[in-house]
């Protein structure tokens, strides 16, 4: 006889009776949520608004148990009862009756230990902490697995759209050859405005904020920080190896200025946050920086704060995951879709979705061996013989030019800003090139250093 324990009880028992099961007495799955912020508000409320509909999906009740907050007297977004509120983890971590713990707090310490704690007590995991889950993912999916408990994180990468799930069971007969991403929400919104509305990045900034899209401290963002910790993520789910964030090439948009989105536009192209990873033969490749990418390409059209994802896979070929990858209800789509997904699983007393196992012996190739294209705008004096040094400059260096364009000029210093372009050329070489460039004589700063994508 199947039995499957359903509740409450009216939903429960349409349930059963369409599957044609027998109901036995419901025992309510008790979640513990950690964080009542951007995020955990909209969990929350979906949770206590939604509840008959999200445990008749998840085949049992879902029942949200304990909210871990750092001060329980702060003024709330949601209505929600005094008495769930606890600023004792141990309320949650070290109580027997809690079987699931959310966590959407954010930051390192103390939630990766926090983290671990539940999964030391037996307790599933969800989290949306990509910092927690790119520093220190393998070791806590190991202990995991040796407790025979799961951690889902859908949310830690790419708000509301399926990466992890997509990776880890759609696209797993594939090996994966690249990933190219827009992957943080509020640097796309910030580049966007700026390009869009000439605002200074300060006020785009500060506009993110208020959306909710930006981490609590926005420099995270702004510093390509959160896109290095989803792109370590998603290596290492892609590839199966351990990538660390401390591996990968990170550069922030602090240096964009208004000018470089016109020309960018001139010559073809938008400014994006781009992640990047892709295979090599027994190393991969992983850098996030700032870059131009051809109007044609569908990551140049990704606006505000969504996000996309090009996935290239052996057998599959190219597929491009697109949607919100930041704010409080898409991060909550994915946050509350893995728990209904781990409740059935939990229901079933099986695990859903494979275990991930990381090979070590896979590095990332240091940034100086990357083959790239860069855009350089360099302010120089306007007199004969500049352009022959500086074209001498990319010749030694063993750097092909593919686009040498003058553009505006000022005549209170007779001076003249170029915008150069390259082909493919090794990283090493173009930074060198940037370098010899910026001691010339006639030239005042190389004021830009983009690569092209
Ligand atoms: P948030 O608005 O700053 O909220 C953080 C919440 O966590 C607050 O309720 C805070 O309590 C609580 N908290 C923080 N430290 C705590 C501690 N030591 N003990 C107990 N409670 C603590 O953050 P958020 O934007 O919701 O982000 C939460 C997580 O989701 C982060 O990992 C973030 O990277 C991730 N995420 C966010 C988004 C987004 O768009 N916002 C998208 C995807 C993933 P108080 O309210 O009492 O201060
Ligand atoms: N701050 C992050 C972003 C939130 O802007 O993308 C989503 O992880």
């Amino acid at each position: 006889m199947l039995v499957v324990s359903l509740a409450p009880a009216a939903d429960g028992a349409k349930y059963a009776s369409e599957l044609g099961v027998v109901t036995s007495a419901p025992r309510p799955l008790n979640v513990g949520l950690i964080g009542l912020g951007t995020v955990g508000s909209q969990v929350a409320e979906r949770m206590l608004s939604w509840g008959p509909q999200l445990s008749r999906r998840a085949g049992v009740e879902l029942c949200l148990q304990k909210v871990l907050v750092r001060d329980v007297a702060k003024r709330r977004t949601i209505e929600i009862s005094p008495d769930l509120l606890t600023a004792d983890p141990s309320e949650i971590l070290e109580n027997p009756a809690v079987e699931v713990v959310m966590e959407v707090a954010g930051g390192d310490e103390p939630m990766r230990s926090y983290i671990e704690r539940a999964i030391h007590a037996g307790k599933h995991v969800i989290t949306a902490n990509k910092v927690v889950m790119a520093k220190h993912g393998p070791e806590l999916l190991d202990a995991a697995a040796g407790k025979n408990v799961d951690v889902y994180f859908e949310a830690a990468v790419g708000g509301g759209i399926p990466l992890i799930s997509t990776f880890r069971t759609d696209l797993q007969a594939n090996r994966i050859e690249r990933v190219s991403a827009v992957i943080n929400g509020t640097t796309n919104y910030v580049l966007g405005r700026m390009a869009s509305a000439g605002l200074p990045m300060a006020d785009a900034v500060r506009e993110a904020q208020e959306a909710g899209y930006a981490e609590a401290d926005p420099s995270d963002d702004i510093g390509g920080f959160d896109a290095t910790y989803k792109l370590a993520i998603l290596a290492s789910i892609a590839y199966e190896i351990k990538v660390r964030p401390d591996e990968i090439y990170r550069e922030g948009i602090e240096g964009i200025e208004p000018v470089d989105f016109r020309y960018a536009r001139e010559l073809g192209y938008a400014i994006k946050l781009i992640a990047h990873t892709q295979r090599h033969p027994g190393r991969v490749e992983a850098r996030v920086h700032p870059a131009l990418v051809s109007l044609e390409h569908p990551l140049a059209r990704v606006e505000g704060a969504e996000n996309a994802v090009f996935v290239e896979g052996d057998l599959v070929g190219q597929v491009l995951l697109v949607g919100q990858g930041a704010g409080g209800r898409p991060t909550a789509s994915a946050v509350v879709g893995d728990l209904i997904d781990l409740a059935r699983s939990i229901r079933r007393g099986v695990q859903s979705r494979p275990s991930f196992s990381f090979d070590d012996r896979v590095g990332v190739i240091p940034i100086g061996e990357v083959k790239t294209r860069a855009y350089y705008r360099i302010r120089v004096d306007d007199r004969p013989g500049v352009l022959a040094a500086i074209g001498q400059v990319f010749a030694e260096e063993g750097v092909s030019i593919s686009s040498f364009i003058q553009k505006d000029a000022w005549s209170h210093d007779m001076t003249v800003e170029l915008v150069v372009t390259t082909h493919p050329s090794l990283e090493a070489s173009l930074q060198k090139a940037r370098e010899r460039m910026a001691r010339l004589e006639p030239v005042h700063a190389v004021s830009a250093f983009l690569r092209v994508f």
